[in-house]
């Protein structure tokens, strides 16, 4: 029986351009949208932009727009970005629609009815000139722990310290500048701690779907049983939907001045792009899809692609707004992680905060980043890291010098000596790729998300394909007298084999496969039926060229137009660091001696690990080419302070330059022995740390001079 699959990626805010983190999560739900489809499954993949809330109204009235005319041209921006990568949604669709509204003033109807919403008055900072209850994060002012000037009302980015926007010292508006006021209001909440609801988030989030799947990959049920605390306990708190007027959203029904949180409506839009879009086609069924009683039939299947950091809304209050207002639960979330762009968070000053128009603009092919973000997806929640020498290579070297090569390089001789009908494919010289298709580990990767495996056995099969034509030499054959029979069937061969791999790719490289498919004049590939190879007498058209290298010059001009200039030199604020600090040429002249005192060394970082109690701190263990009495490598522990833009896992392996003479520190978590060199923009006008690196060759130990 097919199955019936409506899917759904998070809905990106309408305030802000689509970038490559967010292109993670929608690659991989396209992808695994394509796969079903190919298998005969029916799937309605849907979108939509988020609208509401403060950060659109006021981004709207600065650039003079009303709410409604920014969201118009977002929609229309971030519908080309997603085409234009391939993100085939079926619709794409506004959390500020009429289908929106009815479905949050139903859900919150059928809540009330079911005693989920309670109300009660809280204290919240308001701005007295501006008229309006301030967000945290439009409230700044110094750190109540540590002091830092000009921190958010949330925590505090200096040393990590969260607290609620009434302790920070001297707060004022982000706003207008003024100080804020302590207001009360009425606010409307979820109730999510009602001992039904713990109940229910228990089970659910530990359970499998109707069809067998758990519906939290491991390590996200897990995140669930700390949230969730033990039996017994409740840790959940309820959820403040309400917010007061002005703000861009809907009205709360019967409570003028109130409006839902930006939250609520916007997992609800799933359902509202989906009944537009069941509007539109007039042959979908909504309800077999949103009805309580289709999950439990296992008749359809509900699947939200979403990024790590709004699992908790998508786990705990989407499944149980939806359970306790009548609907069918969620079947599967598939929660991806963050990105990071060689090792280290994007960063504007880097050039590594990349737009997805900006990859366009460039001239780079979409399909590299789809094939390199499959190649680095395995399903789970780890963050995925964008190395762009990476991709490079590994663009280069499967996708031209494996996969295009075997078409390359025997499709001419079909269409010059054989008026390009094929002969016939050699079966045993399959072999391989028929195992392949009759085991289905390939698929079964697929439909685990575990994409990286899926294309790994799909290089291991074009290997094969090339050795095979390497081994049989085309070529040679073609001028050899008498082997005619030989090469058509060699190259059919290859074809055959070649045809196998555009199938499994197709779902990653959708455009490259239509493009093979009209090269071997064959209808769409799919995923179904026998394995056979492809026919004799069949006629193929002549081969074109199908896919081009990426080159460097094209990534180093991508970072260049990603990268935002620094600020021009500005009035020094209270809290930068000294004039003689800011103007790097301003340091004192040392002799030779002087600098020779340093013992600069290369080190290996051999591990790398956070530090508890301290948000900055990244615990190094390297390895600088020193062995202890007994001739054991002895490595030295270093805590650095580069946290903000490094992961520690991504940091093992890496050489950098290590102080080795500097006098060790003890620190509250340890002996600090050495410091290892990065560099930052001493005016602080700039943002991130710049981990030194030698060149590729060096050894742990060496002596920098
Ligand atoms: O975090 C975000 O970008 C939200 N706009 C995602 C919303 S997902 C769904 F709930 F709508
Ligand atoms: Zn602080």
């Amino acid at each position: 029986m097919p199955r019936k699959i409506l899917v759904s990626n998070a809905l990106p805010y309408a305030n802000g351009d689509i970038h490559l983190g967010h292109l993670v999560g929608y690659i991989q739900a396209d992808v695994w949208v394509r796969f079903q489809r190919m298998r005969g499954n029916t799937v309605h993949y849907v979108c939509a932009d988020d609208t509401h809330g403060t950060p659109v109204m006021l981004r709207a009235e600065k650039e003079g727009l009303t709410p409604e005319a920014l969201i118009d041209r977002i929609h229309g921006e971030h519908s080309r970005d997603f085409a234009d990568f391939g993100v085939a949604f079926d619709n794409y669709h506004s959390t500020h629609s009429a289908e929106n509204r009815a479905y949050a003033e139903d859900f919150y109807t059928r809540l009330q009815a079911a005693g989920f919403i309670a109300t009660r008055a809280i204290e919240q900072f308001y701005d007295p000139v501006k008229e309006m209850f301030l967000p945290d994060r439009y409230i700044k002012g110094e750190c109540p722990r540590c002091g830092a000037a000009d921190q958010y009302g949330d925590n505090c980015e200096v040393c990590g310290a969260a607290y609620a926007p009434t302790e920070l010292k001297n707060p004022r508006s982000a706003v207008s500048g003024a100080t804020p006021v302590l207001r009360s209001s009425e606010h409307y909440f979820f109730r999510l701690s009602d001992e039904r609801s713990v109940a229910f988030l228990r089970e659910w989030t530990q359970s499998t779907n109707a069809i067998g799947v758990r519906r939290l990959q491991p390590e996200a049920a897990n995140k669930m049983k700390e949230w969730l605390g033990e039996v017994g306990e409740n840790k959940l708190t309820d959820w403040d939907i309400s917010r007061d007027a002005p703000y861009f959203g809907f009205e709360i029904p019967g409570a003028p001045g109130k409006f839902f949180y930006v939250w609520l409506d916007a997992p609800i839009g799933y359902l509202a792009s989906f009944k537009n879009l069941a509007a539109r086609r007039g042959d979908i069924a909504v309800e077999d899809y949103t009805d309580a009683d289709a999950a439990s039939a296992a008749a359809t299947e509900m699947v939200h692609f979403i990024g790590k950091d709004i699992l908790y809304f998508h786990a705990l209050f989407w499944p149980a707004m939806l359970k306790f207002a009548g609907y069918r639960t969620p079947s599967q979330l598939c929660v991806n992680g963050f990105l990071t762009v060689n090792g280290a968070k994007m960063s504007k000053s880097r050039g590594t905060f990349i737009t997805a128009r900006s990859w366009l603009e460039q001239k780079l092919d979409p399909q590299w980043l789809r094939y390199y973000f499959a190649t680095k997806s395995n399903g789970t929640m780890e963050d995925v890291d964008l190395n762009l020498d990476d991709l490079i290579a590994k663009v280069n070297s499967d996708l031209i010098g494996k996969f295009v090569n075997i078409a390359s390089r025997s499709a001419g001789f079909i269409t010059r000596r054989f008026d390009g009908k094929l002969g016939a494919t050699d079966k045993a010289a399959a072999a391989e790729f028929i195992t392949a298709w009759q085991q289905g580990e390939i698929a079964a990767a697929f439909e685990s998300r575990n994409y990286s495996h899926a294309l790994r056995e799909v290089m291991r099969l074009a290997d094969i394909a090339n050795q095979y034509v390497n081994d049989h030499k085309p070529w040679e054959l073609a001028k050899e007298e008498g082997a005619e029979a030989r090469l058509h069937v060699v190259c059919s061969t290859a074809l055959t084999l070649f045809r196998d791999l555009a199938r499994y790719l197709k779902p990653v490289l959708p455009a490259l496969a239509a493009e093979v498919e009209t090269f071997l004049a064959i209808p769409p590939l799919t995923w179904q039926g026998e394995w056979s190879p492809l026919p004799v007498g069949h006629t193929i058209n002549a081969y074109q060229h199908l896919a081009t290298r990426v080159e460097r010059t094209q990534i180093d001009a991508l970072l260049e137009a990603n990268r935002e200039s620094l600020a021009p030199a500005a009035a020094p604020t209270p809290s930068a660091t000294p004039a003689a600090a800011a103007n790097p040429a301003a340091a004192a002249t040392i002799s030779i001696d002087d600098f020779a005192k340093i013992d600069l060394r290369v080190a290996r970082i051999i591990e790398a690990g956070p530090v508890e109690g301290a948000d900055k701190l990244i615990r190094l263990i390297l390895d600088v080419g020193e062995t202890d009495a007994t001739g054991q490598p002895h490595p030295r522990q270093v805590f650095a302070g580069i946290k903000s833009a490094y992961a520690p896992e991504h940091l093992v392996g890496r050489y950098t330059v290590f102080v080795a003479n500097l006098a060790p520190r003890k620190m509250k978590f340890g002996l600090s022995e050495g410091m290892i060199l990065a560099a930052s923009d001493p005016t602080g006008k700039s943002e991130g740390i710049y981990l030194l690196s030698p060149d590729a060759g060096v050894v742990a130990g060496m002596k920098v001079k």
